[in-house]
């Protein structure tokens, strides 16, 4: 499958402009395709990074043709503080001018969040009817999804050593022990993520240098002997998948 592609920026200013360029691409490469822009994004600092002022404005952003999925999401009320849709709507949604278009966004179903399993399953429902029925499609294929790679080499909310990561079924998976707070979410698996048309990670800051350097290094993966889930992803989806990251994250990191 190839490598995955690492860019190195000097600040984290400056990858944004470079991941707009790649939007921009990834973009252009889904309206060969169909006349629609599916993406999929995650929590933490990826909305803010995805808002710069280049994409925001742009006219080529063709914001009336995306329709805007969530790679996770918490099982909070959509106006809770730890809601990924609350977060993306105050980073993103809601700086978007008005003239420019506005999304399609596809939120959990609130009516769910007692059981995450059930919400998981309503979730993948969602997906089952964007991209065509699930005994037609085995997967649905992403034309992007934009990931962060937590501390521990979490991505989405696939931690290290979860179970969820050899799920081979369900398209989206229920999550009640997440050791990051809050402990119940959904996310989509692993092969989801592997079966992307591109996949994007968003790395910065040097609290991110030391599991960059397991996920590039030498001894790429292997934590306590258990690969690293965002490893995993650059494994499966191979050249698909493009870091862009700052100095302090990973500054000296590269293939062996
Ligand atoms: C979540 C996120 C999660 C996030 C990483 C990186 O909902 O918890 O989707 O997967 O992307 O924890 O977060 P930072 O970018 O804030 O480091």
């Amino acid at each position: 499958a190839g490598h995955p592609k690492l860019y190195v920026f000097p600040t984290a200013a400056a990858l944004q402009s470079d991941l707009y360029t790649y939007v921009l691409q990834a973009q252009a490469d889904a309206f060969a395709r169909h006349n629609i822009f599916k993406v999929a994004v995650s929590g933490g600092s990826l909305p803010a990074y995805l808002a710069s002022h280049e994409l925001l404005n742009s006219r080529d952003i063709r914001w009336d043709k995306w329709e805007i999925f969530f790679a996770d999401e918490r099982a909070v009320p959509l106006d809770h503080p730890d809601s990924n849709y609350g977060l993306l709507k105050k980073k993103l949604l809601d700086k978007i001018p008005i003239e420019r278009g506005t999304p399609v966004v596809v939120p959990i179903d609130v009516d769910k969040l007692d059981d995450t399993q059930e919400l998981a399953d309503a979730y993948e429902q969602a997906l089952v009817k964007s991209f065509a029925a699930k005994d037609s499609v085995k997967l649905p294929m992403f034309d992007l999804i934009l990931l962060g790679c937590g501390n521990d080499g979490h991505t989405c909310s696939l931690f290290p050593g979860h179970p969820l990561l050899r799920e081979d079924v369900a398209w989206v998976g229920a999550i009640d022990d997440a050791p990051k707070s809050p402990p119940r979410r959904i996310t989509l698996s692993l092969m989801v993520l592997q079966h992307a048309l591109k996949v994007a990670f968003v790395a910065a800051g040097a609290s991110k240098h030391e599991v960059m350097k397991r996920i590039f290094d030498e001894h790429p993966d292997v934590q306590g002997g258990q690969v690293l889930p965002s490893a995993l992803v650059n494994q499966r989806a191979g050249d698909k998948v493009s870091w862009f990251c700052d100095e302090d994250a990973a500054g000296g990191v590269a293939f062996p």
